[in-house]
């Protein structure tokens, strides 16, 4: 069996993506050290696939600890390196906690994976790395714009650090750049769980209707879009993580066609921030309390993918759609709090 290290595997995108990987006959080991995540969602990986996976709860950014994951398992055969910190207002704030974390790991592992003549190489980037683009929706060839946060920056970064890698080394790697990664798993087992107050859209949509924020707010609707707001291509974590396992399987066939090879993860569909909260209102029939604030700086105004590529080249076709989106979302919010109240009625008993 291909044995697979996923780090960040105890993050949203990373569990979902384990989930995939195991249904689809992959052998994993997860690396993360937790900072900003939670190793009981691999007790949910565990009720989905009945699979147990090992996670080595280590810093990233400490090579010592990192090879030693290599050294207890030389049969890995591809990583996917999710593990980094992904606020983009954060790393406006503290720009050197991210370019400190989000790179020493990647260059740790990346020393590794050419240490230990590891072949094939996920880099999990983003469309943050297009800045705000002239034309969309973007292709591949799309060139970058600066970097509007340290966060994109370490995306942008980590691609050239990721290409200049492999074209010294042998192995191969290819580049997925989500879009804006939502919704939860279908069996509602795992989720999405936002670290303090959610920053992106759409948890921020569920904790307002669920009554866990007295409100939230749609920054700026003066915006040159159909209706003022922000366009964004809003794409499935399932679908996101299916991709991996794809990327995974074209670079064990010797499909690719260059040793780091990039590829768009949207749907090519963009929607408006009202358009979602229209349809969250819908699906879930809760009335969103929701006002127009300002614009929020470094926000781009309009992005969505062309995913001809992915299409054509992955055999990647995403099946979810802006319902189901709002479902999982909203069913994993209300089992959240379901859980909430568990876990203060065990407490309330405990006292
Ligand atoms: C989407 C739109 C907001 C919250 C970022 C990263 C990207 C990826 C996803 C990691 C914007 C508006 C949001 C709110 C709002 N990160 N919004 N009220 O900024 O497109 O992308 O997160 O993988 O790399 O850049 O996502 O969900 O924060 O915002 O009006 O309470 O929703 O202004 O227009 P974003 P987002």
């Amino acid at each position: 069996m291909n044995k697979i290290l996923v780090t960040g595997g105890c993050g949203y995108i990373g569990a979902h993506t384990i989930v995939d990987l195991i249904e689809n006959g992959f052998d994993v080991i997860s690396a993360d050290n937790n900072s900003r995540s939670n190793e009981s969602v691999l007790d949910a990986v565990e009720k989905i696939t009945g699979k147990a996976v090992k996670n080595y709860k280590v810093d990233l950014c400490i090579y010592d600890d990192t090879v030693a994951i290599f050294q207890e398992n030389p049969d890995i055969n591809g990583i996917i390196h999710f593990a980094a910190y992904k606020a983009v207002g954060e790393s406006v704030e503290k720009p050197l906690l991210y370019f400190e974390n989000n790179l020493n790991s990647l260059i740790n592992i990346l020393k590794c994976a050419h240490e230990f003549s590891v072949p094939n190489f996920v880099f999990s980037s983003s469309c943050t790395v297009y800045g705000n683009p002239d034309k969309i929706p973007v292709t591949e060839e799309t060139p970058m714009k600066p970097a509007e946060s340290a966060y994109g920056a370490t995306k942008q970064m980590g691609e050239k650090i990721v290409g200049d890698a492999v074209n010294a080394n042998t192995n191969n790697a290819i580049l997925l750049r989500y879009f804006n990664p939502v919704g939860a798993h279908p069996s509602n087992q795992m989720g999405e769980i936002p670290l303090g107050k959610p920053q992106n859209l759409v948890p921020a949509i569920t904790q307002t209707a669920i009554g866990k924020l007295p409100g939230m707010k749609v920054w700026g609707n003066d915006y040159d879009t159909r209706d003022g707001s922000c366009v964004r291509d809003y794409i499935h974590v399932c679908d996101i993580a299916h991709a991996h396992t794809l990327a995974l399987n074209y670079l064990l066939e010797g499909r690719n066609q260059s040793n780091c090879d990039v590829f768009n993860l949207g749907t090519g569909d963009g929607l408006t921030v009202l358009e979602i909260i229209n349809a969250f209102e819908k699906i879930s029939g809760v009335k969103l309390n929701y006002e127009i604030g300002p614009r929020r700086s470094g926000d781009v105004v309009a992005i969505y993918a062309n995913n001809d590529k992915a299409k054509n080249l992955l055999g990647w076709n995403p099946k979810y759609k802006l319902q189901d989106m709002m479902e999982t979302a909203w069913k994993w919010e209300m089992k959240l709090k379901e859980d909430e109240k568990l876990f203060n009625s065990t407490n309330a008993e405990l006292n």
